[in-house]
């Protein structure tokens, strides 16, 4: 996702530099190159030599050793870098950026850049709270610089309340954002994710395996990407996506319910969610007690959501998943048929690698034009960005 892309990361002196370890790591993974600039004071939480280990290129501190190079260091460094991410970021480091003032190869380097830059702050609450430092930020967001906000916990210094760095997943989701193409811009996206829940009684009810992560794939990618989306979500264990509406439902009707409040208002549709098709007639009030007798189940069918979607369609780009495991292309072609789809992300979901609760997925693409677009094994997020990039070349014509 982040292949050729050059990032330059600043580390500053807080109890949080630990977890800047983990973001380098989610941003080597996804194919950056990464340059670690640290502060003397991040130094002392920790060592250069695991960033460098991570990054596999030299972590700089010192100003006047990068200046005795061949090259001003620096400021060749701040002409390369495609983004700049600053975490933690301490309420000092923030008050001298907002002041323009450069006295450490960190903030000399932020100065001479001309890439974004992505603040993550990171410090004790009554700091976080403190008006010089909201003035402080107030004035960097007014000169572009984007941020992170820290989130509540505890803290190291053992107060409760905001200033604890952001998950590193989530700014890393917020890095990803600056340096995509906005080819969404303008879009609303409505998707659904994971399974539907079906109460037999308090304590028991059916469902199916999947575990929501094609759909919270497509909602970060597509949020990246420009849209604005709204994600309907089943249970699932995952974390709601930076940036993105989320909406939590358990059953099949507060599916519908949730998505038909939403969908006029939506450019796009991708129903993604694995909606059960049945739900106990009767939901038990109290909780069954078990007899010798055999249980006996009547279910009774749930509503269509999509093939509702499809009757009363609109403007909407809708998009449907058929999940077979016989005859994929004709069950997935009947689908868009009778939903009236535009496109159908068909998966024969018996492939080991494809469908329910695996990160990796092999579908076939058909569009309403009756093209067959057939994809190689790929991880749920790079799916993700070449099912938006199928709609947008078909929304465009
Ligand atoms: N879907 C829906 N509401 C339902 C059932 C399915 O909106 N009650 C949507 C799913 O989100 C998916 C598509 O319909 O985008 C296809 O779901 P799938 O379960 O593969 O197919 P079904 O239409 O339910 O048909 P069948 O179970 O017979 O294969």
């Amino acid at each position: 996702m982040l292949k050729g892309k050059e990032i330059i990361l600043g580390v500053t002196g807080g109890i949080a530099a630990y977890k800047a370890v983990e973001l380098l790591r989610l941003l080597t993974k996804a194919g950056a190159n990464v340059h670690v600039l640290m502060t003397k004071a991040a130094m002392e939480f920790v060592t250069p030599l695991t960033f460098q280990t991570l990054s596999m290129n030299p972590v700089h501190s010192e100003l006047f050793n990068l200046i005795a190079e061949r090259e001003i260091g620096h400021i060749a460094l701040a002409d390369r870098a495609q983004l700049f991410i600053i975490a933690p970021a301490t309420a000092n480091v923030i008050g001298k950026l907002a002041h323009g003032l450069a006295d450490d190869l960190l903030t000399t380097t932020v100065m001479a850049t001309k890439a974004p830059v992505l603040i993550a702050p990171a410090m004790n609450v009554n700091m976080y709270q403190n008006p010089l430092y909201r003035e402080n930020e107030t004035r960097l967001r007014q000169h572009g610089f984007h941020f992170v906000d820290p989130v509540q916990g505890m803290l190291a210094c053992g107060w409760e309340g905001e200033g604890k760095l952001q998950d590193p997943q989530l700014i890393f989701e917020a890095a990803l954002a600056l340096l995509a193409r906005k080819d969404l811009a303008g879009e609303r996206l409505l998707v659904t994710a994971g399974p539907t829940r079906e109460e037999i009684d308090p304590i028991r009810y059916i469902s199916n395996y999947s575990s929501g992560k094609m759909g919270y794939a497509l909602a970060r990618a597509a949020s990246r990407r420009g849209a604005r989306v709204t994600l309907i979500s089943g249970p699932t264990c995952l974390q709601e996506p930076w940036g993105v509406e989320t909406i939590q439902v358990t059953s099949a009707e507060e599916m519908r319910q949730a998505v038909l409040v939403r969908s006029a208002a939506s450019t796009i549709v991708i129903k993604a969610a694995a909606v059960a098709d049945y739900r106990p007639k009767v939901r038990a009030a109290e909780k069954l007690k078990k007899t010798d007798q055999p249980l006996i189940l009547e279910l009774v069918k749930n509503p269509d959501i999509l093939e509702e979607l499809g009757k009363a369609k609109q403007g909407a780009f809708l998009v449907g998943f058929a999940a077979e495991t016989f005859d994929l292309v004709r069950n997935a072609r009947k689908k868009l048929t009778e939903k009236n789809l535009d496109l159908v992300v068909a998966n024969d979901v018996s492939q080991p690698g494809a469908g329910f609760n695996v990160d990796t997925n092999i579908v076939k693409l058909l569009a309403r034009d009756g093209s067959v677009e057939e994809l190689p094994l790929l991880t749920k997020d790079e799916l993700a960005e070449q099912i938006l990039d199928r709609i947008v070349a078909l929304k465009k014509g």
